[in-house]
């Protein structure tokens, strides 16, 4: 899909910060001064600021808290996940509900879906995922992948190691609760809900759903996810830029999902190294069924490996709670 001219103009202001000439830009761009001049006009009312005119030049001194392809894509490798298509919305019910009827409307791999804030987020096994406005990322990608439907789980762990690699990038270390949470300091700051349109042979296409907190004050969460969550900004003790950490969660997303494609063994030491899970005491829900056991390990294809007084159980989906409290790194992960 071809960007359009405001994300284009975007992203030469914030990538090259010397003024640009109208004209400058319009040859470069390939496009009519009318054209740059109308771009630079929908981005000032976006919220961007654009100090300059045509002639004597413009540039980007401000860009708005807002989760815009034109604020958050300059910010990203040309080609990354993000750059197949983009839509944002200031509020819709689910980001993942709108990315799977993009996707089989015949939207290209790498569309990403986002929303300020989302009024029926929905997380695993039917919960809800709470999405109060313009502090956290509600975002969805719709994915193509030539993998198996039964190795459509690889594109959750990538997803994890993503949020894991941007929170380190703003200074927090974070760990992944096995199989699609990310916990930091015992609190959980993001969910993560993989759906995907398969037959026996072939995925037609996946939707990868990641919820962050990022500057979510506590006072947003119904009390009884006060207890449980937190927020990035919260943990850090200072606000968080969301434009600059959706850009580094995309381009983590980018590459863990590459590794996944051509050297998933990688990607599972990835997350052995940024799990919360292994070497602990563990609760295992999986549909009506409960066990317990000693999270040992990840196979080749991230499968937990639980060693249970009856024998090793390989568990592929479902609950893990660690069994001696969330609230730190596991034996792996320290
Ligand atoms: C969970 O915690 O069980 C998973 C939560 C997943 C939430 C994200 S927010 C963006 C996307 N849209 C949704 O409705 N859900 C996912």
């Amino acid at each position: 899909m071809e960007p359009n001219t405001a994300l284009r103009v975007a992203t030469r202001l914030w990538r090259e910060p010397q003024p640009h000439s109208g004209a400058a830009l319009a040859s470069q761009l390939g496009v009519t001064r009318a054209a740059v001049h109308k771009a630079v006009e929908v981005l000032r009312e976006r919220g961007f600021t654009i100090p300059g005119t045509a002639g004597e030049g413009y540039t980007l001194s401000h860009v708005p808290d807002l989760l815009l392809a034109a604020c958050v894509l300059p910010r990203v490798a040309d080609g990354a996940l993000g750059w197949g298509g983009w839509e944002h919305h200031h509020s819709l019910e689910s980001t993942n509900t709108a990315a799977g009827q993009l996707a089989r409307a015949g939207a290209p791999h790498g569309t990403v879906v986002v929303a300020e804030s989302q009024t029926a987020g929905r997380g695993r096994r039917g919960r809800s995922f709470v999405s109060p406005p313009s502090t956290g990322i509600y975002l969805s990608v719709v994915l193509r992948p030539a993998i198996h439907p039964a190795h459509a789980f690889r594109l959750t762990v990538c997803g994890a190691l993503a949020v894991v690699d941007a929170c380190l990038k703003v200074g927090l270390t974070a760990h992944v609760k096995w199989p699609n949470d990310v916990y930091a300091q015992g609190k959980k700051l993001c969910g993560i809900l993989a759906e995907m349109h398969a037959d026996m042979e072939r995925i037609h296409h996946a939707v990868l759903g990641i919820g962050v907190n990022v500057n979510t004050p506590l006072a947003a969460f119904p009390p009884e996810v006060a207890s449980l969550a937190s927020s990035v900004a919260v943990l850090l003790g200072r606000p968080v830029d969301r434009v600059e950490f959706c850009a580094r969660l995309l381009e983590a997303l980018t590459t863990w999902y590459n590794a996944a494609l051509t050297d998933f063994p990688a990607v599972v030491a990835a997350a052995r190294a940024r799990s919360m899970t292994l070497g602990r005491p563990v609760a295992v829900l999986d549909g009506e069924q409960r066990y317990e056991g000693l999270a040992e390990d990840l196979d080749d294809d991230g499968a937990l490996l639980v060693v249970t007084p009856d024998g090793t159980r390989r568990v592929v989906s479902g609950d893990v709670e660690p069994l001696d409290g969330v609230g730190g790194p596991s034996r792996a992960g320290r």
